[in-house]
């Protein structure tokens, strides 16, 4: 995974001019690369060239049901973090291991969460490191026993991943956690760890049924623990060209309570994200144009608060999703 930031996108979201960057990078004699005349750059210069102060964040990509993207913009969120500059690590709790698939690291000699747990290992022996400035604690099938390992062994499900959670924000910007379509102790414990639910809603009937289920779960949660947890329904699959989509739209912006966090970004249908996965790339190693770059970065810049996003605080762009639908 080579996941790269053009010199143009960051010009535009710092406010600047091209040559100013390229007149910075030089001054700081910052590590950029080339490609037919496109200058581009990774992390470790992102983080030197933006100096973003982020306030250190746990968002938890979670809804019950199943391949609605959660794991694709977790992992999306996540590499486009760092290419602001952001150390982020990802958390990989569904025994599918998707997300640990999707980073192709090396993980079988590694502790997971179940092992992390009941042999009381410090988390950070878990940790791989996916590319400088991005980590995973990774996942694998034994963590389909997280559920009932919480539940005979009575743990605190508000202290169990929060306090080691807790323990690694200060070397981490970004914390994200990417959960199975399911609830339960374990995705109950990731709730009680988060700053943010994050919803992927794809537009369909089932979709918005399983918004309906974890977001009363998380209610519940709130109520037993007395902890505010805002779910946040985030928009995928979005198609321009079909009324479902639109209609989703405007049940989610209308809805009296999935409207209070919706998130405004919505993410377009594109077959990008499959097509990556599969080559174990990330959709932001390629230097092309494509909506699910263009999408996922809106949707970075608006959950970490970066450049124009700082001010804005609108429910849903839906001015742009009438221009993209035009
Ligand atoms: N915006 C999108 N456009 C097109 N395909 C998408 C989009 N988002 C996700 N997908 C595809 O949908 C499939 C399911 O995505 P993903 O695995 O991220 O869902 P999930 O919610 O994590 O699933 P699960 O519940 O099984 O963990 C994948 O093949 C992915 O490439
Ligand atoms: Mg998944």
């Amino acid at each position: 995974m080579e996941p790269k930031m053009l010199v143009t996108d960051a010009a535009e979201v710092m406010g600047t001019t091209v040559q100013a960057l390229h007149n910075q990078i030089k001054r700081k004699n910052l590590p950029h690369q080339k490609s037919k005349n496109r200058v581009y750059f990774a992390y470790e210069t992102a983080r030197q060239l933006f100096e973003i102060k982020f306030n250190p964040q746990v968002f938890s990509f979670q809804i019950v049901k199943g391949g609605t993207g959660k794991t694709s913009l977790c992992l999306g969120l996540g590499i486009r973090a760092t290419l602001y500059g952001a150390r982020t690590l990802l958390i990989d709790l569904d025994q599918q291991g998707n997300l640990t698939k999707a980073c192709r690291v090396k993980s079988h000699d590694k502790p997971i969460m179940i092992e992390l747990i009941n042999q009381d290992i410090p988390v950070e022996e878990g940790i791989v490191s996916v590319y400088e400035g991005l980590d995973i604690l990774p996942s694998r099938i034994e963590n389909a026993l997280l559920d009932s390992n919480l539940m005979l062994k009575r743990l605190p499900l508000d202290r169990i991943y929060k306090d080691m959670i807790d323990s690694l924000k200060n070397q981490y910007d970004l914390i994200l956690i990417d959960c199975p379509p399911a609830l339960g102790s374990s995705v109950t414990a990731a709730s009680l760890a988060s700053d943010r639910v994050i919803s992927p809603v794809t537009p369909s009937e089932f979709s918005l049924e399983g918004l309906e289920i974890t977001s009363r779960e998380v209610a519940n949660i709130e109520k037993s623990f007395k902890k505010a947890v805002p779910v946040c329904p985030l928009l995928n699959e979005f198609d321009p060209r079909t009324s479902l989509s639109h209609d989703t739209m405007r049940f989610l912006v209308t809805h009296p309570k999935h409207s209070q966090h919706l998130i405004r970004t919505a993410i377009r249908r594109s077959q990008e994200f499959e097509n990556v996965l599969t080559k174990g790339m990330s959709i932001f190693d390629s230097l092309a144009n494509s909506s699910a770059k263009e999408d996922v970065d809106l949707l970075t810049r608006e959950l970490l608060k970066i450049g124009e996003f700082a001010k804005k605080s609108a429910p849903i762009d839906t001015d742009r999703l009438k221009a993209i639908s035009a």
